[in-house]
């Protein structure tokens, strides 16, 4: 895969996308968003994949949508194009996607990271919604992810007010899962990412699903969604595979079937 705008690898299971364009502390363009979003599907697709780090640099994660780019747009130009939408391919995506965030995650870069599975922020991670200071307000899902991750109050101040959370509050509030020395941010998310890519992978993808109806669906139906994701797995080579190895005391060899 060649890109202008993301760097893309394979290490050992794990597909890594980079946003590179460092002198726009990697403002999301549409050109970055359609790129990124190729990528990760790609690595879905591929059976020598289990799991995706998505990263930038140290300075930045992501700095928001390139507002470059947004400046002169009419409402209707703003509805036609698919550059808000893209946001919602990473839904799509079954495999569980890291963000390895260092520096600014703000407004669309913070959504991005709050789109993916699981946060490792390095110490230095700042992250915003401060699309107020434009006169808009977060349109890729700030308003619902963040409040969902970090409660109403803090997060009406975040969005209202510009408040800014530290890699620590966040960790407090629950929005990330660690906060790494900033040196090893990118190793520790691509450790994170190896050790679920090495398990049984449509194990994976499913308890991916189960978690991520929690947000389409009451209790009820969530736990009856995740019971029918139960059994169906019992149709799998890795269900026998798993238990057979637990019953003969020996390291389970997964197939991904
Ligand atoms: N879009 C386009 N360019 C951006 C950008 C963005 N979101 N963020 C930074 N840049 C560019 C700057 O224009 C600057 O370019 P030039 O050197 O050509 O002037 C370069 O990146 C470096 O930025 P700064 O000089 O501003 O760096 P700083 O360290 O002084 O400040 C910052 C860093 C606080 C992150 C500041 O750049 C900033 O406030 N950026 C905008 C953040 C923002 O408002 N994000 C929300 C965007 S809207 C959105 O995301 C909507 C949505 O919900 C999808």
């Amino acid at each position: 895969m060649s890109f202008e705008f993301i760097v893309t690898e394979v290490k050992g299971n794990v597909g890594l996308v980079r946003f590179n364009r460092p002198k726009a502390l990697n403002a999301l363009s549409p050109g970055l968003m359609s790129e990124a979003m190729d990528a990760l599907e790609t690595f879905d697709q591929d059976d020598g994949v289990g799991a995706m780090v998505v990263t930038g640099d140290q300075r930045a994660f992501a700095a928001g949508a390139d507002i470059k780019e947004m400046a002169n747009a009419t409402v209707v130009e703003m509805g036609k194009s698919t550059f808000i939408s893209s946001w919602d391919r990473l839904k799509r995506i079954r495999k569980p996607i890291i963000a390895a965030v260092s520096g600014f995650a703000f407004g669309g870069g913070c959504e991005f990271a709050m789109a993916c599975d699981m946060i490792v922020a390095s110490e230095s991670a700042q992250f915003g919604q401060p699309e107020i200071n434009l006169g808009i307000i977060p349109g890729a899902g700030g308003t619902q992810r963040l409040t969902r991750a970090i409660g109403k109050a803090l997060a009406m101040e975040v969005i209202l007010n510009d408040r800014r959370l530290t890699a620590e509050e966040a960790y407090r509030f629950g929005l990330v899962n660690q906060v790494v020395p900033k040196e090893l941010y990118l190793e520790e998310a691509l450790k994170l990412a190896q050790q679920i890519a090495n398990r049984a992978p449509v194990a994976i993808q499913t308890a991916k699903e189960a978690i991520n109806a929690v947000f389409d669906m009451d209790l009820d139906a969530g736990v009856a969604y995740e019971r029918r994701l139960f059994y169906s797995l019992f149709a799998t080579e890795d269900q026998k595979e798993g238990m057979d190895a637990f019953v003969n005391k020996r390291k389970a060899n997964w197939k991904g079937k």
